[in-house]
């Protein structure tokens, strides 16, 4: 049963309310999730097939009612997701992608998935340039294709018409027609180029759905590149769409698709339009998604960024005291997040712990925190906060968090390719700064010392320096430094560094990695390491 009907809606005045009521709203809305297939075409984000499969099962965790699980014809990656996530007998209905084509369509058959979704452009631009088909051409190859579907699969047939939104709307209504007369039971009408605002969207949606027959389903599928996703997208439920194509955090080709956490929760709260989400997942689900594809969600991400719940002025801080609401449109714990998972919550408490802070306290600690860590993490971080402990350094709750967060963001041990086992640098004045660095390097299974050095303009770079000339020696081409931040988490010259790297190929693949270390240079350099582990293991398995 949906949560919806069991929590108070947001606070609107009875004139809203009532305005609300007059739209021709769905009274429940189907989540179907691309964050597997067209989050997946984020540039940069590629998921194991391992990843696939845990995305897979939070999705069925928190409730989606569909998860597009990629496009077979794709890659054998694709093809071999879409088969081990439709075997894993979950109660979301399981999708899988293909143009209107025999081999795509086949390709789907047979990985044996609950539906099928089958796409092709409806614009002049995209059928004259693209595909080049006549628009006849393409009409025709509707009907065949989804007539074959529908004999060959004979299950759930869904259609897009890509590019539906810069499409004449009379072609676009008759493909959908036609569409549905060959065997779809829903129409999806993309926005794929992110190219409507609100009005036309509904515009659009309204006179589609006009057109078909009843019990024929309507979706939306918007995307961002005017930040109007999520604006679209309710626009169209606005109509009576009564589904709606979303990713976890937006993820998705150029600047993503409509998110699902703004999605979901405007409907819950805004509208008061019922789904089968379980909100107290979201906040998980967006985290995983997050530390999969090596994304960091933006501090200012609705609902689930880190400033979400947190107020800065003391007017609001005061009146939140009294009554959350008031600057608060939901509650933190709606969509399971602890009020102690905020920093500035972490910071407040700044309770220390040490080296002498037992198993047992740290475990509670990080519980508090809400992050949870396998045993092997977990006697990583310990072995941490007793390293720095040993300097004669007290660690906050804050310190603990940073550190916990980026050894769960490493590569697990075994699985690393690269390690530092020394590094030293020479700087100060009248010298031009310079460093050695000394690694352990698997090839083939067996680890070979390397050793490099460098100069640069500053320690840093001159370690950095050194540590490319030994990633040259892979042959996996240049790896780029794209960013770098530096933060000391609390104040103090003895506060952590906390360094954030973002490395990238020559393909635009790229990976986010952090590390924290009292020594600002050391946190550089191991972020960058954990960055090119990170990278080994997405990229180049590949
Ligand atoms: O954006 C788009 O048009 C798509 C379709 C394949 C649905 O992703
Ligand atoms: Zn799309």
């Amino acid at each position: 049963m949906s949560e919806s009907k069991n929590i108070d809606k947001i606070l609107v005045s009875q004139h809203i309310k009532d305005l609300l009521k007059n739209l021709n709203l769905p009274e429940k809305v189907y989540i179907f999730d691309t964050t597997l297939r067209d989050g997946e075409q984020t540039p940069g984000i590629s998921f194991t097939l391992q990843e696939k499969i845990q995305i897979a099962t939070q999705l069925n965790k928190l409730g989606v009612d569909i998860i597009e699980a990629g496009m077979p014809i794709v890659s054998e990656g694709d093809y071999l997701a879409c088969k081990e996530i439709s075997k894993l007998g979950l109660d979301a209905e399981i999708i899988g992608l293909a143009r209107i084509n025999r081999e795509d369509i086949d390709k789907v058959i047979e990985c044996d998935m609950d539906a099928i979704h089958v796409f092709i452009a409806t614009s002049e631009l995209h059928m004259k340039e693209k595909l080049k088909m006549t628009p006849e051409q393409v009409l025709s190859a509707i009907t065949t294709e989804i007539e074959y579907a529908k004999e060959h699969f004979g299950k759930k047939i869904e259609f897009s018409a890509e590019d539906a939104t810069r499409s004449d709307l009379d072609f676009l209504i008759k493909a959908n027609k036609m569409a549905i007369e060959a065997g779809a039971t829903r129409i999806n009408i993309p926005d794929t180029v992110g190219t409507v605002v609100p009005r036309v969207y509904s515009y659009i949606i309204q006179k589609n759905i006009e057109q078909f027959p009843k019990g024929v389903r309507v979706s939306v599928h918007c995307h961002n590149d005017f930040g109007l996703a999520t604006a679209n997208t309710l626009a169209g439920v606005e109509m009576g769409a009564s589904q709606v194509q979303t990713t976890v955090l937006g993820i998705g080709e150029r600047t993503g698709n409509a998110a699902m956490e703004e999605v979901v929760m405007s409907l819950y709260a805004l509208y008061g339009i019922s789904t089968n989400i379980k909100y107290k997942y979201l906040y998980e689900t967006s985290k995983l998604v997050e530390k999969l594809s090596g994304l960091e969600i933006p501090v200012n991400f609705p609902m689930v960024g880190t400033n979400a719940f947190k107020h800065e002025s003391g007017i609001h801080a005061h009146a939140v005291i009294e009554n959350p609401r008031t600057y608060e449109p939901l509650t933190p714990e709606l969509i399971g997040i602890n009020r102690k998972d905020t920093l500035t919550d972490i910071l407040e408490q700044s309770i220390e712990v040490g080296k002498h802070t037992g198993g047992h306290s740290l475990g509670a600690k990080l519980e508090s925190f809400g992050i949870i860590v396998n045993d092997v993490q977990f006697n990583e971080i310990r072995n941490r906060v007793k390293k720095i402990g040993d300097k004669g350094k007290k660690i906050t709750d804050m310190d603990l968090y940073e550190i916990a967060i980026s050894v769960i963001g490493e590569v697990p041990n075994e699985e690393q390719t690269i390690k530092l086992e020394e590094l030293s640098v020479i700087c100060g004045k009248n010298v031009t700064p310079s460093a050695t660095i000394r690694l352990k390097v698997k090839t083939n299974n067996d680890w070979a010392e390397k050793v490099a050095a460098d100069i640069g303009v500053g320690p840093v770079d001159a370690s950095y320096n050194a540590l490319a000339k030994v990633w040259e020696q892979f042959g996996y081409g240049k790896l780029f430094l794209s960013e770098y931040h530096l933060d000391a988490i609390t104040g103090g010259t003895d506060a952590l560094g906390r360094v954030k790297v973002k490395l990238e190929d020559m393909f635009g693949n790229y990976i986010n990695a952090r590390a924290v270390n009292p020594d600002i240079v050391m946190s550089s350099i191991q972020a960058m390491i954990n960055g090119m582990n990170l990278y080994l293991m997405k990229f180049r398995k590949k």
